[in-house]
């Protein structure tokens, strides 16, 4: 039998479902959104196989031929969405956005692999791999510099992370003297205060204006781009995402690709000690162009354990700031440090809990040992949508919603994960 909390969140992925494609909510995102959809897939998955595959397919319908998959899919232009698909001028024959975001799909479609047994839907499920694929070569080729092995960012909002604190200097030196005027759209939708600032909008469009202006040329963007930060989220998420499409080679016997991702996989390994930051003794973004780390600690330092890198010596200091943190705030684990000056516990990125983060972070803690750790994000937030419903992120203060409402990604976590006690199998 359903309980209520699975009955509502099942009818917000229902709700939010366009035909094909799931938005991350009503109004305030009105397309269909690179890693919202292959979440949601996780979430359709529990209950409908045939709609999780079917999302999957529509994002990789609106793939680049040089393997680049967009953060946002624009089937129709939406008066509720700025910037929409004529600011971008980007895309195929699907207009979609210029950027990226970080890639799990590998990492559910191997999770989705092993939990069927139906062949039509493995069928399915391998069709995506040579996709999955291309879309790998393109960071490696585009994104993940050879002497770096790290993955680097040419937009904040290519973390996912959109106005995280990390972002703060890098942004601070684009030039947004030539940005044109232009009307907000998110503010319609959800309050100021859990947004990002003017300031941090009239820089993403300035990075977006660069990029329509070479026509979206990656390698242009990659060496000349005015934002180009080595993101520790995106490159912990790739990292685990190359080691998942490896065990996907594996079992389809694609025996040159799989030696093909031990090669990415060996070089973020090699890399991975850029993004270590001594002085403040985490893993954080760090700025390729001044080589300044972020030194700030967030909730992406933490995939650390998602992606298995870190010394014992790193773990060790990673632990003392998630004893700090779970001490200094009620719920986990927060998008920012509660203890630096630019915490903001409503905030967009720069405090409020995301349930996609905990997810993986609660993996990460639960194959490397800290079971505590995935227990405790695992019971927070299930206690925050058991008591405030499914909203875009919480308050780690309050544990109430902020942001928008009925999100899909959220509902998608309850079912795949913290709604369920057999949520983590050993595989
Ligand atoms: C937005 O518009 O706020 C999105 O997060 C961009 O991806």
């Amino acid at each position: 039998m359903l309980s209520t909390v699975d009955k509502a969140a099942r009818d917000i992925l229902i709700a939010n479902d366009r035909g094909g494609y799931t938005v991350p909510t009503a109004g305030m995102y009105p397309y269909q959104w690179n890693w919202d959809s292959v979440f949601v897939a996780l979430g359709f998955s529990t209950f409908d196989l045939d709609r999780a595959c079917q999302e999957l397919e529509t994002l990789f319908d609106a793939q680049w031929e040089d393997g680049f998959v967009p953060h946002i899919v624009f089937r129709q232009d939406d008066p509720d969405y700025f910037p929409g698909p004529s600011v971008w001028g980007a895309g195929g024959k699907i207009p979609t956005s210029g950027i990226t975001q970080p890639p799990v799909a590998a990492s559910i479609v191997l999770r989705l692999w092993r939990a069927t047994s139906d062949d039509a839907i493995k069928g399915r499920l391998a069709a995506l791999f040579p996709k999955i694929l291309a879309w790998h070569q393109w960071f490696h080729a585009f994104r993940v510099p050879k002497d770096l092995g790290v993955a680097v960012i040419t937009h904040p909002w290519e973390s996912g992370r959109d106005n995280s604190v990390e972002w703060d200097a890098a942004a601070a030196t684009v030039d947004v003297s030539r940005v044109e005027p232009y009307q907000r759209r998110d503010l319609m939708h959800a309050d100021a205060a859990m947004r990002p600032t003017n300031i941090e909008y009239d820089r993403y469009l300035a990075m977006v204006d660069f990029g329509r202006q070479c026509d979206w040329d990656h390698k242009k963007i990659a060496t000349e781009g005015p934002f180009r930060v080595a993101d520790v989220g995106l490159t912990m998420i790739l990292l685990r995402a190359n080691r998942d499409l490896a065990a996907l080679a594996e079992v389809l016997g694609e025996a040159e690709a799989g030696t093909e991702l031990r090669g990415f996989i060996a070089d973020m390994i090699g890399g991975i000690g850029y993004l270590w930051d001594n002085a403040n003794s985490v893993f954080c973004s760090r700025d390729t162009i001044s080589g300044d780390h972020s030194g700030v600690v967030t909730n992406a330092s933490f995939l650390a354990y998602y992606a298995n890198v870190g010394t014992n010596d790193q773990r060790e200091k990673l632990a003392a700031h998630w004893q700090r943190i779970s001490k200094a705030t009620k719920f986990m684990f927060p998008s920012h440090d509660p203890d630096e000056g630019r915490f903001d516990a409503v905030r967009y990125w720069r405090g409020p809990i995301w349930a996609v983060v905990n997810y993986m972070l609660a993996i990460g803690f639960q194959e490397q040992g800290e079971e505590k750790w995935a227990q405790r994000v695992t019971e927070d937030t299930r206690n925050m949508i058991q008591k405030f419903g499914f909203p875009e992120a919480f308050s780690p203060v309050t544990g109430e919603g902020t942001g928008g409402k009925n999100f899909s990604w959220t509902a998608a976590m309850w079912l795949a994960w913290c709604g369920r006690s057999d949520w983590y199998r050993d595989e």
